[in-house]
């Protein structure tokens, strides 16, 4: 193959630095390039970076240093930093890495065609910060390999919370119009996608720019559309959940019954020290409605642990917490200081060992909790959607409408992929779920 030709993107974080390699991709097939599984083959090689924890951070510095030393072999080998590393190390990438090409930040993502002419002319380019303008410039998107279309609606994050970086590395919210959204929604449904997730760090935080509908709104009419199966979003922050939006899930079945809600901490103590402006009581109320509403809810949510101050009564509480609301995933962290961020310099840190005991202990218990829920979903039928090949020769794994994972063995051939098929539930995992696939289709 000729020069410059193929390319190989490696993403870590979260779904909205998916879709963002989905965008970088998009605009180097529209240039001609293609997508290699090798990154020894590539001619551009991009990392699409996660800067939420240090230990993330670190691990991009190695990854760089790695893919600097396939410059002997392809000389013409092109390395582009993007994502929130990008944003947040800027300029001092390039003396960090001498062999780095450019960096991209995620509000520039759309001028990576841009970046790479210039940087064809010599020019080692950092293109990061927050354009006045915010333009959704979603228009190639390569969606090869994915099952569930994701559509953003809202950038960026305007809440402070005190452990946070996300809103340094993506800038202050800018929501999109929902005529963008909706005809973006219809067009993923015309390729055959059926499933929608609807993207944000604060998601249901969404309003129409200068006008008076909110996420509510959107949901109702995102959730109309024909032919949207199943439509999630994600995340969700529970101050901002307000009733209108749990109503819709009872009115719209194909609004998954799934809910990623992040808590934080269970006790009110440490959620004020994190300046979530909420207490446990409210969250709590808050998913009490949620079930009332929808009774097959699955919620997920996000905790850390050994944040400055907590002391072993405050983990108590958390634990307390997770034991009461059943969570059908946690998704635990260690508390990492960052830069530029609040809580660093609040009092009474938390050692290593202390924060490293506290996750092993909310991992335990909430492994038994999954364990006990996942069991108890044996013997009953879920629709799947086929997202690829499972872990045992000849099996399929997918998604249940409460996002867990289902391994299932189709027996007279392979269920294409995308296409959602009736599964039986017959064994369980603490993380996954077995089965076997019906034969008669629920929905295609
Ligand atoms: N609203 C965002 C949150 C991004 S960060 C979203 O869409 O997911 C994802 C999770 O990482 C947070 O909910 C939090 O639990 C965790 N996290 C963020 N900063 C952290 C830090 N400094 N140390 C440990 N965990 C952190
Ligand atoms: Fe981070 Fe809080 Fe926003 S966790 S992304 S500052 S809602």
């Amino acid at each position: 193959m000729s020069r410059s030709n193929r390319f190989y993107i490696e993403t870590w974080g979260c779904q909205m630095n998916e879709l963002d390699s989905q965008r970088l991709a998009g605009q180097l097939m529209r240039q001609g390039m293609t997508p290699t599984r090798s990154v020894q083959e590539a001619d551009i090689v991009l990392l699409n970076s996660c800067s939420v924890r240090e230990k993330a951070e670190h691990k991009v510095f190695s990854r760089l240093g790695r893919y600097r030393l396939f410059k002997k072999a392809n000389p013409d080998l092109i390395i582009g930093l993007c994502g929130c590393v990008a944003q947040q190390v800027g300029e001092r990438a390039l003396a960090r890495v001498p062999d780095l090409d450019f960096v991209l930040g995620p509000a520039r993502v759309g001028e990576l065609g841009d970046v790479l002419a210039r940087r064809h002319q010599g020019e080692r380019v950092v293109a990061v910060g927050f354009p006045e303008r915010a333009d959704f410039d979603y228009d190639s998107i390569s969606r090869d390999g994915t099952h569930k279309g994701m559509v953003t609606v809202i950038e960026g994050c305007n809440k402070n919370c005190t452990f946070c970086i996300v809103p340094q590395t993506r800038g202050p919210e800018r929501c999109r119009p929902i005529a963008q959204i909706l005809r973006e929604v219809e067009q993923l449904v015309e390729q055959g996608f059926l499933e929608i997730e609807l993207l944000g760090q604060t998601v249901n935080h969404w309003r129409e720019p200068g006008g008076e509908q909110d996420f509510a709104h959107l949901l109702d009419r995102v959730a109309s559309i024909p032919g949207v199966e199943r439509l999630r979003f994600v995340t969700s922050y529970p101050r901002d959940f307000t009733p209108p939006m749990v109503k819709q899930f009872a009115r719209h079945p194909n609004i998954c019954p799934y809910l990623h809600l992040p808590v934080q901490s269970g006790s009110d103590r440490i959620l004020r020290l994190m300046g979530r402006g909420y207490t446990h009581g409210e969250y709590r109320e808050l998913v009490g409605q949620l079930r009332d509403a929808r009774p097959d809810i699955a919620l997920s949510t996000d905790i850390i642990v050994g944040f400055p101050g907590e002391t072993d009564g405050d983990f108590f509480e958390t634990l307390e917490l997770v034991g009461d609301l059943r969570f059908s995933s946690v998704f635990a962290f260690k508390f990492s200081p960052r830069p530029g961020t609040a809580a660093p310099r609040l009092d009474s840190p938390v050692n290593e060992e202390t924060g490293s005991r506290r996750l092993q202990e909310l991992l335990a218990l909430q492994e038994s909790i999954q364990r006990e829920l996942n069991e108890s979903l044996v013997g009953t039928e879920m629709p799947v959607l086929v997202t690829g090949r499972g872990n045992e020769p000849g099996a399929q794994a997918g998604r249940t409408t409460c996002h867990r994972i289902v391994h299932f063995h189709a027996h007279n051939g392979d269920t294409p992929l995308g296409s959602i098929t009736p599964v039986r539930i017959e064994k369980a995992n603490p993380h996954s779920l077995l089965g076997s696939r019906l034969l008669s289709s629920i929905s295609s």
